[in-house]
């Protein structure tokens, strides 16, 4: 039993959808949430440099008390998460693009995967791929330039729509009926995607599946918080706070802090 908090973190405000998968599934946990959205986006940056962002956030998570950290960024995840693992001594939970389930399922053996760069880049995700793809045709996207539209407030504009418009068109081309969203912050383009995607395709994101990891986790390490207590959230921010809280919703206090 332990009441000490989850450490969640990602390059900015997308890992908040994480944060509510968690905090639905685990409502008696206490949670930090640290966005990196002064250095967001992670995906251009290369594996050293995204490394280094990942053990700082690490480093503050666990100076705050953290017993596990989950890193709910796909960029860190598989850019990152193997040098973590090695470093510190404290369970990981991480986020990959839901290859598998989208591959196992398809009708039209033919999936689209929209992913930052660090993303598809990564040995990780290759790994993965290699994996799953035997057959399938596995259209992956870089989707350059919605982090940044997400970071500054402008997550139904004009111009995502344009991005998304070029983005979805070769994979509508080759007949995907799967589209798996494999960055954090991409989860809140769903309402966008259903209305411009066909009812057919279908669209996946790893939120769910990284929840039950995190419980499974703490269960198993018999970290779980057993208190019935009110759980207490903190959300840091080295970016604009409007952003965030306009994502969260009222009830929630995003506070900016340097970092
Ligand atoms: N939310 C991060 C992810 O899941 C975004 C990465 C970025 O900052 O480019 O990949």
């Amino acid at each position: 039993m332990s009441t000490k908090p989850i450490g969640i973190f990602d390059s900015g405000v997308g890992g908040t959808s994480i944060w509510k998968e968690v905090h639905a599934l685990l409502p008696n946990e206490n949670t930090i949430y640290l966005a990196d959205s002064h250095n967001a986006p992670y995906g251009p940056k290369g594996k050293e440099r995204i490394t280094e962002l990942s053990t700082k956030n690490v480093e503050l998570l666990i100076k705050k008390g953290c017993k596990l950290i989950v890193v709910a960024c796909n960029t860190a995840t598989t850019n990152a998460i193997k040098h973590l693992r090695i470093n510190y001594n404290i369970p990981f939970i991480g986020i990959e693009p839901a290859i598998k389930p989208a591959a196992l399922k398809t009708q039209t053996k033919s999936v689209g995967i929209l992913a930052t760069k660090g993303t598809l880049a990564s040995d990780l995700f290759h790994e993965t791929t290699d994996l799953y793809s035997n057959g399938i045709h596995i259209i992956e996207q870089e989707g350059e330039g919605i982090v940044q539209l997400i970071e500054s407030g402008q997550l139904n504009s004009d111009e995502m729509k344009a991005l998304l418009d070029i983005y979805l068109k070769p994979m509508l081309d080759a007949n995907m009926d799967y589209l798996v969203l494999g960055c954090t912050h991409y989860t809140y383009l769903m309402p966008m995607l259903i209305e411009m995607l066909p009812n057919h395709i279908k669209i996946i994101d790893s939120g769910e599946a990284v929840a039950k990891q995190t419980k499974s986790v703490l269960d198993k390490h018999q970290l779980l918080n057993t208190h019935s207590t009110i759980s207490k959230h903190q959300f840091f921010t080295n970016g604009n706070p409007e952003v965030m809280q306009s994502l969260l919703g009222e009830g929630f206090k995003v506070e900016y802090l340097e970092f």
